[in-house]
Parts: C-alpha cells; sequence; structure tokens
C-alpha cells in the first residue's frame, strides 16, 4: 500500500534553499509529499531553475505586472488552488501577504523565518541578534496568521552564537538548521501529526504550550 502524501504547493522569491532541501526530503523518503508546483513572484530566480531540475511546474506570478496588492494575491490564489493543495509552504517569499490571501488559507500555510520568534520579526535577523548580544539565536516553523511572523508556533531550531559570529556565520549556520526543521515540520503535517485550531497548535493531539526545539540534533520537547 503507498504511503499517505500530502499535496503541497512551494511559494518562493529566490535562492530556494529551503526548496531543495524539501525537494531532496521527498527524494530520498523522508517527506511523503508531492510538491505540485512551485510559484515565484520573481522572475528567473535559482529556486525556479531547482524546480524545473527536478521535475515539477515553475511558475512565475511576478507582482510588478500587478496594479495591486489585493490583484496579486486574488491571481496568486487562482493560480495555488488550480493544483489544489492541503498546504502552502511559505520558503523565502518575500511578499508581504493581504488578510484575504491569508483568510483563504487559514491553517493550511507555513512559513520559515529566521529567528527564534517572538524576537526579531522582519528582516535582517542575524545582524539585529548579534546587535542585541544574544547568547542563543535560531529560526522558527509557524502557521501564518495575519499578524506579520506572528502565527503559532510549531517547531525551533536554537543555535549557541560565538564571540566570532558575523550575521553571515549565523545565516549559514540557521539555515543549515532551515533544512532539517521545515521537512520535518511538514512531514508532521503529512502523518497528521500537527494541526492548528483556532491559534492553538496540537502536536500528536497534544496542545502545544511552546514548540518542540531542535537542539544539537536532537528535538527536545
Ligand atoms: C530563509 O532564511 C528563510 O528563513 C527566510 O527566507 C530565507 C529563504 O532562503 N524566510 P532560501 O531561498 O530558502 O535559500
Amino acid at each position: 500500500m503507498s504511503k499517505p502524501s500530502l499535496d503541497i504547493v512551494v511559494l518562493i522569491s529566490g535562492s530556494g534553499s529551503n526548496l531543495q532541501a524539501i525537494i531532496d526530503a521527498v527524494d530520498t523518503g523522508k517527506l511523503h509529499a508531492n510538491i505540485k508546483a512551485v510559484i515565484s513572484n520573481r522572475p528567473n530566480v535559482k529556486g525556479l531553475e531547482r524546480a524545473q531540475s527536478a521535475g515539477i511546474p515553475a511558475i512565475t506570478l511576478d507582482h510588478t505586472q500587478f496594479a495591486s496588492r489585493e490583484a496579486f494575491d486574488q491571481q496568486l490564489i487562482l493560480e495555488i488552488e488550480q493544483y489544489q493543495p492541503e498546504l502552502i509552504i511559505l520558503a523565502g517569499f518575500m511578499r508581504i501577504l493581504t488578510d484575504e490571501f491569508v483568510n483563504h488559507f487559514k491553517g493550511r500555510m507555513l512559513n520559515i523565518h529566521p529567528s527564534l520568534l517572538p524576537e526579531f520579526r522582519g528582516l535582517n535577523t542575524h545582524q539585529r541578534a548579534l546587535e542585541a548580544g544574544v547568547k542563543q539565536h535560531g529560526v522558527s516553523v509557524h502557521y501564518v496568521s495575519n499578524e506579520l511572523d506572528g502565527g503559532p508556533l510549531v517547531l525551533q531550531a536554537v543555535i549557541d552564537v560565538n564571540a566570532l559570529d558575523t550575521a553571515e556565520s549565523l545565516q549559514q549556520r540557521i539555515h543549515q538548521q532551515e533544512h532539517i526543521i521545515y521537512p520535518m515540520a511538514i512531514e508532521w503535517v503529512a502523518q497528521h501529526r500537527l494541526e492548528v485550531i483556532e491559534q492553538q497548535v496540537y502536536l500528536d493531539k497534544q496542545p502545544l504550550e511552546s514548540p518542540p526545539k531542535w537542539i544539537n540534533n536532537k528535538l527536545i520537547n
């Protein structure tokens, strides 16, 4: 009997290294998902090449060609719905989404953000973490809500900040963690282990008080 498989659409804006990690996790059987399509709001980005190389429909929906954010988001909903995904994956999708878009996919859209949310929402998280002198930094997978980088947390990876770290070194080490925890969280959805109801995340039917943490290659609940 075939394993359960989750239909997903991945939204990107750039390099797509998280997309690649998801593709690789599917290929190696760690993630039971069908990547139905990859959609980028920027033309000619590396992530689109990665999708094409993997035989996945790679679609460009250039936001600069739309008169308004609302018009773009409405078209994006139509594009995504053609594939009837069960889950939408934001993987470096650098657009602020309208409430209409977020509400349309409520409870079935994940994002990954390079900080230990609720710390450092928004951009330049690694530089800001360094300037704040934090001892630990990390990355968060969360459901998307109407609040920017504010939706319910699912899973975080945590690393120690070293005296010699720069924004670039942190970014590099955080990226490695992203590539582990994003496929892991998506697999939880594929296995029906993860759900969100009214802003409360449940893992294996248990409400999460705080997200599980991936630290030194181990999952700590
Ligand atoms: C990642 O750092 C992710 O956390 C953030 O955007 C970046 C995307 O990187 N949301 P990539 O395109 O997957 O390499």
